[in-house]
């Protein structure tokens, strides 16, 4: 049985304030007991989540991390065991606004997840076409070269300690959602080629959807049979939505 989870990615946004309000907010929800919740802040703002949240059944992550586990001559970064040494659990990785604003490649994205996975954070490898690309019946395509690019260099046993998260660029932050269908497509499509080396990893690898993912609609989401929770981004800054969110998961 694999145990939902909501993710809540936060991206640039907050201050101090609004970062306390949240984690009051976050504090007074009555979360389902069977499914996992982590959020995901900004890097500035860690501590404060961890320290607010403590004792609250809510894990903390980092949205991004280095190259290289170890801390180290690396200006601007923040290593993994840095992020275990403040309470955190999981990164990002492969966000696609990273990867298309910030140009993180395939080979880059590969060293943030084994030296992630190197102190034991759990990366959550996010992946998704853009619109041109579903348009050009490209979606499994690209989806499979991204998952690919990891299998490749480590196995399909890296995924027995990591979550994928399936996000098409064209939903993200548009309101534009993937159909449930459309989105178990291709999260089947990710299970069954991840079958092909190994179904016991493939059975056991949570798969979030991500894209525009809001209480009225996460319901229908998840109810799919490939479909494992969710990655929410704009939904996930106001806590009675990320809520019912995560009560829809606990269904
Ligand atoms: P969104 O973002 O829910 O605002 O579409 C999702 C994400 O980017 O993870």
């Amino acid at each position: 049985m694999r145990r939902p989870m909501v993710a809540g990615n936060w991206k640039m946004h907050g201050t101090r304030a609004s970062v306390a309000e949240l984690i009051k907010g976050l504090s007074n929800l009555a979360l389902p007991s069977g499914i996992e919740v982590v959020v995901f802040p900004p890097s500035l703002y860690i501590n404060q989540v961890i320290e607010g949240v403590e004792g609250k059944r809510i894990a903390v992550g980092a949205q991004d991390s280095a190259i290289e586990s170890a801390q180290g001559a690396l200006t601007g970064e923040i290593a993994p065991s840095q992020l275990v040494d403040a309470g955190c659990e999981f990164v990002l990785i492969g966000h696609s606004e990273r990867r298309q604003l910030l140009g993180e490649s395939d080979e880059v994205l590969n060293r943030k997840f084994a030296a992630a996975q190197a102190t034991g954070l759990q990366p959550i490898l996010c992946i998704g076409e853009t619109l041109a690309e579903r348009e050009a019946g490209k979606t499994l395509e690209v989806v499979g070269r991204q998952l690919r690019s990891i299998t490749e260099a480590f196995g399909v046993a890296a995924f027995a300690n990591a979550v994928i998260a399936y996000e098409p660029v064209w939903a993200i932050g548009t309101g534009l959602t993937a159909t449930p269908q459309q989105a178990q497509d291709v999260h089947k499509a990710i299970r069954e080629q991840l079958a092909a080396e190994n179904s016991e990893i493939a059975q056991g690898v949570r798969l979030l959807y991500g894209g525009s993912v809001k209480a009225a609609n996460a319901a229908e989401l998840f109810g799919m049979p490939d479909i494992d929770g969710g990655l929410i981004g704009g939904a996930s800054l106001n806590a009675d939505e990320f809520g019912a969110i995560c009560r829809a998961a606990g269904n």
